[in-house]
């Protein structure tokens, strides 16, 4: 079965077995290898994506939930090629990543979370990304 999504503004055709996890559909067969792959079972965050602009694990989103819906990867973050959105910035000019692996997740859960016209206290912020685990400052 033939399912469709749009990935970042772009429609997507996909003969993918329904059960196949979003991160698999976008990572090896749309080449979008920028979310990554963390622990695999919803634990860290690291494969957070947007969808219809909530973030959700993609590691645990089969690709038939996502039939039908807008995905936003941290792809469709920079504004233009060479050029870096404010969150992307601002990881960049306060060290905000060290070996980058939870460093997608962490910018889509932030994007979210400012799209959400939240107020961004500390306390929002770290409520915002408490399902993203980084192991390099963790450990
Ligand atoms: Fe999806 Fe860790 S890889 S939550
Ligand atoms: Fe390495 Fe966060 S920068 S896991």
């Amino acid at each position: 079965m033939t399912t469709q999504l749009t990935v970042n503004g772009a429609p997507v055709e996909t003969d993918a077995p329904g059960m196949r996890r979003l991160l698999d559909l976008l990572r090896e067969d749309l080449g979008l290898t920028g979310t990554k792959e963390g622990c695999g079972e919803g634990e860290c965050g690291a494969c957070t994506v947007l969808l219809d602009g909530a973030p959700v694990l993609s590691c645990l989103v089969p690709v038939c939930q996502a039939a039908g819906t807008d995905i936003r990867t941290v792809e469709a973050l920079a504004p233009a090629a060479g050029r870096l959105n404010v969150l992307q910035q601002a990881f960049l000019e306060t060290g905000g990543a060290q070996c980058g692996i939870c460093t997608p997740g962490m910018l889509m859960a932030g994007e979210a979370f400012l799209a959400s016209g939240a107020q961004p206290t500390d306390e929002a912020i770290r409520e915002a990304i408490a399902g993203n685990l980084c192991r390099c400052t963790g450990y």
